[in-house]
């Protein structure tokens, strides 16, 4: 599918940015939203807390005003809040992840609708935790989890555009920081597996999975809309049998 033009949160670091380089990369004309801001040559940026509900809205119509229609929707931006017994983590910290994860894709995804555009497909970036359930990982799988039926949900509402919540499979970024470095691997063995990733090639950097993410788009679509998709199903159902079959 040809993409010309996208939206994508979440584009100073990591994925976000991968992706933004990539389609840029492609010729597209991307726009995209962080608190910090871009430093990427021909990225249409605004700096935006996606928390701040009141004023989403005006940056996004900003922003956005140029784009006709938009091919591609990425809501990307995230949290990963800390590795904690569920029964230890302080509610404030558990909502302050769901702040991010789940509500300020709401609030983009009314904006969608309100906006009227034609939007081809809208991608939520999710994770193998909505769904395996690992010790630790509380905040973090409950607003993913929670963001797999977002998806479902609009589904219902966005007859004209495809939606859906993918797994992007484990990358090199800020957010293995914590994982690899700080969190405690053993009261929580789900981190080995990341540990011994970290630094091979089962641990794409942000390009790589951009690049990765963009080649599935057309198998993406191929889904019922509202479904979530782990990317290893599509590229290494090998990997994604082993890595599930724990469960
Ligand atoms: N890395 C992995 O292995 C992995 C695996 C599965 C899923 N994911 C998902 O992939 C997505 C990207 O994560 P990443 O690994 O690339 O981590 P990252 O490098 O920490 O990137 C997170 C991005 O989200 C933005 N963001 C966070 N809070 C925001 C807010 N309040 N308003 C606007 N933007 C905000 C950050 O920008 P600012 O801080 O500048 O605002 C940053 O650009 C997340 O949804 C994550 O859950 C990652």
């Amino acid at each position: 599918m040809n993409i010309d033009t996208a939206f994508i949160t979440g584009t100073s670091s990591g994925l976000g940015r991968g992706l933004c380089e990539t389609l840029l990369e492609d010729g597209c004309t991307v726009f995209g939203c962080s608190r910090r801001p871009s430093t990427l040559p021909g990225l249409h940026h605004a700096s935006c807390d996606l928390r701040d509900h009141e004023t989403v809205p005006e940056c996004l119509a900003t922003l956005l005003e140029p784009a006709e229609r938009l091919d591609l929707v990425v809501l990307n931006a995230g949290v990963l809040g800390r590795i904690e017994l569920l029964h230890r983590l302080p509610l404030d910290e558990a909502k302050a992840v769901m702040e991010v994860n789940l509500w300020s894709n709401k609030t983009v995804m009314d904006w969608l609708h309100a906006w009227g555009r034609p939007v081809r497909q809208v991608v939520m970036i999710s994770s193998g935790a909505a769904v395996l359930g690992n010790k630790g990982w509380g905040g973090y799988a409950l607003s993913k989890a929670a963001l797999n039926m977002l998806a479902k949900l609009y589904a219902h509402e966005f007859p004209d555009t495809h939606i859906c919540a993918l797994a992007p499979g484990i990358i090199d970024t800020a957010m293995m920081d914590h994982l690899c470095d700080e969190a405690d691997a053993d009261a929580f063995p789900a981190l080995q597996r990341l540990r011994t990733a970290r630094g091979t090639e089962a641990m794409p950097t942000p390009r790589e999975a951009a690049r990765r993410i963009l080649s599935v788009l057309p198998a993406l679509r191929e889904q019922p809309s509202g479904s979530f998709v782990d990317i290893r199903q599509l590229i290494d159902p090998e990997g994604y049998a082993r890595l599930y079959g724990k469960r």
